[in-house]
């Protein structure tokens, strides 16, 4: 296997050296400065653990904008369960993302939108997002949304989709993004648990040229959620769609609302949004994450793990309706005051040159996507992508799942020239933001390729042996867990605390578990080895083989079916099912269509 390939290597790290001739910190991260025995970034990374309530308290009053302070940093209890940071502060996310901005630099272009046909951005200042979020704000608060409230949000990335989560931020309720690719079935089980009155979604999507009925998805999945009183529907295209009493259209009525709106102050710990996540039963996990700490470690991996500079234009290609849509390609940029690109399309469309066009024409500096994607672009050839300037790109990115030496090395070798930074990323759903990346040690510290590397700051990764003991040693590979907390991690599972303490609490108590394996390398350089649980990994969408067995056995032929997953070279994994048929179905005269 090629990490056991890449285990066995003899690894050299700079990073202590480096550390030893020392650095200005106080330039790299101000906050720092007042940090006793920290004059590198290696002992910044040391202080940040040893020191976690001291460096956390020093970052959330430097990078965060408070109504009012908060009073303890955290008062946490991994055994229990027990997670809250930054108590006793109030804040909205909403002004930390956009008003702060717009008060210093109010046409600073906050989102390009990267539509699906190529060369038809649409820029958004922060002015002109700030305006849209209000007048949403607005709009969702004359429908009754309130504080508390939960808004289901089915969109493709737009600037629409990202002022309805700000929207939701600014006046207190909490936002439910589900994937626009998720079919009725799996939107109507999340509305329902999430208990949402109020849909958003689009008349239609566009995605590679086809266009995609999400508002036909959305009525039919209401039909089975009493909850919901109104369904707001904006226009993606000209196609006029179907539309009932339950139904407002969006644009038109948002554009009779004031374009302020009264921020709600809210407390750190009140829930910011509900993403749901497959674990392995077959009922997917709604996680919580709430304001402050949420808010806090999006922006700061953002502007640590990529070296995002001022001015810099950031190009997350992950759809909204992932934990990294919402942590890289809305929340850290917009809190860190940058400029983000939101990615409709897909990586082929018109054409396999399209990521590295769009770098070109968007000056994009600093690339985030995922090795599947990469895996299928590099079977297209280097001409799609030396045909285009890149040279403004400074910092590459993977994650979702581990990417291939052959990989890694096309992408820092092909696309990057060999000048970029290549930034494998570990974190989940669950962690909120980048916990493991080869950055932000030294900036010519060793990268090895298809290794996530070095935790990020304040966090302290473990590895646990078969006897449920924390493995000391090197070179060595153990059940990935984290041993103190941090504040983006998410907080409970909706209406389900008990399922929280349970997979993420109990297996190893004090700890956080991960649900992934590891191997710690010689030098101590960590390597994500995948799932310990049946959670499959197909093209960086993470899915619980208990999730497709419960599909598989709607179709009306099957009896039983095991769902596992199987090594595929461009996707990670593939999906098997192993079907038992009932005794009825005649295999020879009946046809088996199943629509999954
Ligand atoms: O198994 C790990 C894999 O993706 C899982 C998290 O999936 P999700 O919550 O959907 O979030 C994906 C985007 C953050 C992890 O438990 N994974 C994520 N990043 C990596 C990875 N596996 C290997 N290397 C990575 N860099």
């Amino acid at each position: 296997m090629w990490f056991v390939s890449l285990s066995s290597r003899i690894l050299r790290s700079y990073s202590h050296v480096l550390g030893r001739r020392g650095c200005n910190t106080a330039a790299f991260m101000p906050e720092a400065a007042g940090f006793e025995g920290v004059s590198s970034r290696s002992s910044l990374q040391d202080f940040s653990v040893s020191n976690s309530d001291t460096f956390w308290s020093a970052v959330a009053r430097h990078r965060l904008s408070w109504i009012s302070p908060f009073t303890a940093v955290q008062d946490c209890d991994l055994s229990q369960g027990r997670i809250k940071w930054f108590d006793g502060g109030k804040l909205n996310v909403s002004i930390n993302c956009l008003d702060r901005h717009v008060h210093t630099s109010p046409e600073r272009v906050a989102l390009i939108w990267e539509k699906d046909e190529p060369g038809s951005e649409v820029k958004i200042t922060y002015r002109q997002l700030l305006e849209m979020t209000c007048r949403l704000g607005n709009l969702l608060r004359r429908h009754g949304v309130k504080k508390g409230d939960c808004v289901t949000i089915y969109m493709p990335a737009c600037p629409l989709a990202v002022a309805s989560m700000l929207a939701c931020a600014r006046i207190g309720a909490a936002h439910n993004v589900v994937f626009a690719g998720f079919s009725a079935e799996a939107l109507s089980e999340r509305i329902r648990d999430a208990q949402s009155t109020v849909v958003i979604t689009v008349n239609q999507g566009v995605r590679g040229g086809r266009v995609i009925e999400l508002k036909k998805t959305v009525d039919t999945a209401v039909q089975s959620c009493p909850t919901v009183k109104q369904v707001f529907v904006a226009m993606r295209t000209e196609n006029p769609v179907i539309m009932t009493d339950r139904d407002v259209p969006m644009e038109e009525e948002m554009m009779k609302e004031a374009v302020v709106c009264e921020p709600a102050a809210m407390d750190s710990e009140d829930i910011l949004f509900l993403l749901y996540t497959s674990g392995s039963t077959g009922k997917p996990k709604g996680l919580v994450h709430t304001q402050a700490g949420y808010l806090l470690y999006a922006a700061l991996t953002h502007r640590y793990v990529f070296s995002y500079n001022d001015g810099d234009i950031f190009g997350c290609v992950a759809d909204i309706g992932w934990i990294t849509g919402h942590s890289y390609a809305v929340y850290g940029p917009l809190a860190n005051g940058g400029t983000t690109v939101l990615f409709e399309s897909t990586p082929i469309y018109p054409d396999p040159g399209r990521y590295w066009e769009m770098v070109q024409r968007l000056k994009i500096n600093q690339f985030y996507g995922a090795p599947t994607a990469i895996r299928l672009l590099l079977k297209y050839g280097n001409h799609w992508v030396q045909k285009y300037d890149r040279s403004t790109l400074k910092t590459l990115g993977t994650v979702g799942e581990p990417i291939n030496t052959e990989a890694w090395q096309w992408y820092y070798s092909v696309v990057g020239d060999k000048r970029c930074p290549v930034v494998d990323t570990w974190w989940q759903t669950e962690t909120g933001g980048i916990c493991i990346a080869p950055r932000p040690s030294q900036p010519d510290a060793e990268i090895v390729p298809g290794m996530a590397m070095r935790p990020f700051f304040g966090i302290k990764p473990v590895l646990m042996d078969s006897e449920g003991k924390v493995a000391t040693s090197n070179n060595t590979s153990g059940a990935l867990c984290i041993a103190q907390p941090w504040p983006g991690m998410a907080r409970t599972i909706h209406n389900d605390h008990q399922r929280f303490t349970a997979t993420y609490c109990q297996p190893y108590p004090g700890y956080f578990f991960t649900g992934d394996g590891a191997y710690r390398s010689e030098e101590g350089y960590y390597q994500i080895t995948g799932r310990l649980d049946d959670v499959i990994n197909v093209s960086g969408h993470r899915i619980g083989t208990a999730e497709i067995e419960d599909v598989v056995n709607q179709c009306p032929a099957v009896a039983e079916s095991a769902v596992i997953g199987y090594s595929h070279n461009i996707k990670g994994q593939g999906v098997y099912a192993f079907v038992v048929l009932k005794k009825s179905v005649d295999t020879k005269e009946q046809e088996l269509s199943c629509q999954l």
